[in-house]
């Protein structure tokens, strides 16, 4: 059945590559975006996904933002939490606006994306909020107090979440990527990076639509027994 969904962070590197995977699959969906006004407008052209603006990270914004989409689209079936920023650095060189900002987008965001769509979903009852949560969150990774923090964070959050969605037909799952070949992960300084590929059983990065596919199935009618789970798509790098 065609659901509508929201994708935060959507125009561009796993995001864009979800969205890409809820539309295939015959979804509305709506791209979010909080920055880059002429990626997103090349992703919808190319894409023909609407792109919408604002920060998850703002509360306010992201009620009002919700709105504009349940409005102009319809309501809202399906969440992706996936906007999420680094601001990488060893604790004793990080500054609390680091730290901050990285609570307030990646954790913060999720919260305001549920507190603008969970209701409706649970009136409805059927719902699919899919989390990206992140190996560094369930491993810890030097030089990312607060991204780990944020992402642990996120995978509790889920499981709490499902537990209130479970009788709704709200269901609420992580998805924990390994290092995939997105800007994100460009940015790490090779020398580090040549490193952690080398711990990596399956030896590469990952690739966005391989963290889609997972998102896909979560968001499916099939996925409605799976809830409160974290799915690790990171080519053995962490079991966990
Ligand atoms: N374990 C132990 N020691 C380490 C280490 C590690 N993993 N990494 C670096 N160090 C040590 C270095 O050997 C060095 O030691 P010495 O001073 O004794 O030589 C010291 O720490 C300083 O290292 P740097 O020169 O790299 O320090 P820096 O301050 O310039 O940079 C850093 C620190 C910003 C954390 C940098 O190392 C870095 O960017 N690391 C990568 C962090 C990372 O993996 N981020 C993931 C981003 S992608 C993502 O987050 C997506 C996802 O979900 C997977």
């Amino acid at each position: 059945m065609a659901r509508i969904a929201i994708v935060t962070g959507g125009t561009r590197g796993i995001g864009e590559a979800i969205s890409l995977a809820l539309k295939d699959r015959g979804h509305t969906v709506v791209a979010n975006y909080a920055g880059n006004d002429e990626k997103a407008k090349a992703f919808t052209e190319k894409t023909g996904i609407a792109a919408y603006k604002w920060d998850v990270g703002d509360h306010e914004a992201t009620l009002a933002g919700v709105a504009k989409v349940a409005e102009e689209v319809g309501p809202v079936d399906i969440v992706v939490n996936n906007a999420g920023i680094t601001r990488d650095g060893v604790l004793h060189k990080m500054s609390f606006e680091d730290w901050n900002d990285v609570m307030r987008i990646n954790l913060g965001g999720c919260f305001n994306m549920a507190k603008a769509t969970f209701p409706g979903m649970r009136e409805r009852k059927w719902g699919r909020i899919v989390n990206i949560g992140s190996v560094n969150g369930q491993a810890g990774q030097y030089g990312q107090v607060n991204y780990a923090a944020a992402k642990s964070g996120i995978h509790g959050f889920t499981k709490a979440l499902a537990q209130e969605g479970a009788k709704y037909g709200v269901t609420v799952n992580a998805i924990a990527p390994g290092y995939i070949d997105t800007d994100m992960v460009a940015a790490v300084p090779a020398p580090v990076l040549e490193k952690i590929v080398a711990k990596i059983p399956v030896g590469r990065l990952g690739h966005a639509y391989e963290i889609a596919r997972g998102v896909a199935f979560l968001c499916s009618e099939n996925g409605e027994f799976v809830t409160g789970s974290t799915l690790s798509i990171n080519g053995g790098q962490h079991m966990y």
